[in-house]
């Protein structure tokens, strides 16, 4: 048991205990990480102020470093994807100090980032860039001890290239979310998946024949509407950069304007990283009953704040949906107070696809440990040598077997005058 934390109740641990066990039974790379760790202890001095969703995988990659002999501190990266369960579990019965409770105020986020922060860390793992905002920001003071870091979402390396090119980053970091095990997999199967998982569990809905807006065609946008055009729904994408929008329509998808979509949707998901990708005045247009839902980083995606002053009634009528009369009666749902909401209201990304999301996130921790001096204040790609083997050890244990190619072909693929 640490005595440094902030959860919401201890007595939850061994319902946590059980789960963080059952998520391990699907993460079989980063138990053989742990396994080496523990014998190696490539870590061992370092302490690691991690900033990332606490659930069940985390524990499990919080367990890992550990084993590699580093000191870790979680705090939530989301205010609501918090497992209290997990959380007590982390405390009581792997030591690892923890500062996060499902449902925080604003305040209590950034006051459990501080508490994180102020463990003095060498190493940052943040998931969205809340920890090195803040290192860069109010307290500059706590940066003294840091050698590195490490990020895992798309918006969070957009906010740390944005800093490394204002030459104001003052550590270097590693952009685990660029790497192909990361981004190809968690981004695109894994929120696929547990983005209609989450709007199923806040709504019950029916997916079959209903017309499903997805908002941007990235990694995770292609995840999410490739699944929902799997349960039976008709799928609209929307987005701003032509040769995705182009690869959208061959896909299959119907691809439109917003203006045009909001017409159109039932469900409408977005998943942009941007700012108001679903506004009021799309909102004016909508169905009634539609349903708005985000997985994007940050909870900016829909313009809650614009609906809600447009609409003349608002009331909570399932928990995760938040229903918004408009003075025409038309009734418009939000999902989630408009966060994350495969984590808000499902579980996040299964364990099997986190897997090598973390596997890469505890090689690239290793690697700042072992590199940081020969790193610049900038942002890294994951070494290829660490993606390449997070793939390897990721298809080794699902039992799959690939061609190695024969010496002639490897001279007929590297030579420029063979073949001709
Ligand atoms: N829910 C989760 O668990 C989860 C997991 C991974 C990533 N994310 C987050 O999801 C977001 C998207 O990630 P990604 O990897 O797909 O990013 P991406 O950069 O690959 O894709 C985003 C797409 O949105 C488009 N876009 C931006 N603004 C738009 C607008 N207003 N209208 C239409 N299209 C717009 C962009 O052109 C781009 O194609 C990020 O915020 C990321 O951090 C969430």
């Amino acid at each position: 048991m640490t005595d440094k934390h902030h959860i919401k109740d201890i007595s939850l641990a061994q319902e946590g205990v059980r789960r963080i066990n059952w998520a391990a039974r699907d993460m079989p790379v980063l138990k053989q990480i742990r396994q080496r760790f523990e014998k190696e202890q490539p870590l061992k001095n370092t302490t690691i102020a991690a900033c990332l969703h606490i659930t069940t995988e985390t524990a499990n990659l919080g367990i890992t470093l550990k084993a590699g002999g580093a000191n870790v501190i979680l705090c939530a990266s989301n205010p609501l994807s918090t497992q209290d369960d997990v959380a007590a579990a982390l405390v009581a019965e792997y030591g690892i100090s923890t500062f996060a409770i499902k449902g925080e105020d604003r305040d209590t986020y950034y006051s459990h980032i501080i508490s994180a922060l102020e463990t003095k860390p060498n190493m940052t793992m943040d998931d969205g860039a809340d920890l090195v905002a803040t290192l860069h920001g109010e307290r500059k003071d706590l940066m003294e001890n840091m050698i590195g870091g490490t990020e895992e979402t798309t918006t969070g390396v957009i906010r740390l290239k944005s800093l490394a090119d204002q030459g104001k980053l003052e550590y270097p970091v590693i952009a685990v979310n660029d790497a192909d095990t990361k981004h190809f997999f968690d981004n695109r199967y894994g929120t696929g998946q547990s983005t209609l998982d989450g709007i199923t569990r806040a709504t019950n809905l029916l997916w079959a024949g209903k017309n499903v807006v997805v908002i941007g065609y990235g990694w995770c946008g292609r995840g999410v509407a490739m699944r929902a055009r799997g349960m039976g729904a008709q799928t609209i994408v929307c987005e701003v950069d032509h040769i995705r929008a182009l690869e959208a329509a061959m896909d299959g998808h119907q691809v439109m304007k917003i203006d045009d979509a909001a017409k159109e949707g039932d469900v409408f998901i977005s998943v942009t990283g941007g700012m108001k990708a679903i506004d009021k005045k799309h909102v004016a247009v909508m169905k009634d009953g539609a349903i708005l839902a985000n997985s994007g980083h940050f909870n900016v995606e829909i313009d809650i704040e614009g609906i809600e002053s447009e609409s003349k009634d608002q009331q909570q009528i399932r928990e995760f949906v938040d229903q918004y009369t408009m003075p025409d009666e038309r009734r418009i749902n939000i999902l989630g107070e408009g966060r994350l909401i495969n984590l808000a209201a499902a579980e996040g990304h299964p364990s099997a696809v986190m897997d090598m999301s973390f596997a890469d996130q505890a090689l690239s921790a290793e690697y700042v440990v072992k590199q940081h001096h020969n790193l610049e204040k900038k942002v890294y790609k994951v070494p290829d040598n660490i993606d390449k083997e997070v793939g390897k050890l990721k298809l080794m244990s699902m039992g799959i077997e690939i061609d190695v190619l024969t010496e002639e072909q490897e001279t007929y693929l590297n030579s420029w005058n063979v073949g001709t």
